[in-house]
């Protein structure tokens, strides 16, 4: 088979620009460890929601006007479902999922991340205003996902 000089050269540029995108890819991906944002520690799926502390989802007070939630999201809510508290708290959000994707979407917020099985994901809120905030799954998960929803209520 003959190659024309030019061809061959394009040929070469060609292979070696795909393998060295390749290498870089690949660099990032494994030797980097790379992870979704927001979920650097994993758990098991399968028993997260029978050991501490994402067997007793819930809000509590760490400081003044601080909170914690561990939360549960799941086909299809999620737990805690409501929860209550006085305006200018800050909450530390620590969220899992024991069956698939969901999101947790906080409306009128910049809290908006996926639920990942397997991952912990946190965001952190203060919540300045008064009002009724709505937690939506903003993932589909399934027949209920439209009916999956929570709410945080500020006073
Ligand atoms: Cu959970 Cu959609």
């Amino acid at each position: 088979m003959h190659l024309h000089r030019y061809e061959r050269i394009w040929l070469i540029i060609g292979g070696a620009t795909l393998v060295i995108f390749l290498s870089v890819v690949g660099v990032q991906a494994f030797a980097t460890d790379a992870h979704p944002p927001g979920s650097l520690v994993t758990v098991d799926p399968k028993t997260v929601t029978q050991e501490a502390p994402f067997n007793k989802p819930s809000l509590t007070q760490v400081g003044p006007k601080e909170y914690k939630a561990v939360m549960v999201a799941r086909m299809f809510t999620f737990q805690p479902g409501t929860m209550e508290i006085p305006v200018g708290s800050t909450v530390h959000f620590q969220i899992t999922s024991p069956d698939v994707v969901h999101g947790f979407e906080i409306a009128g917020t910049n809290v908006n991340m996926m639920v990942i099985p397997g991952h912990i994901n946190r965001a952190t809120y203060t919540f300045n205003h008064p009002g009724e905030y709505l937690i939506v799954c903003n993932e589909y998960c399934g027949t209920g996902h439209q009916v999956m929803a929570g709410k945080v209520v500020v006073k």
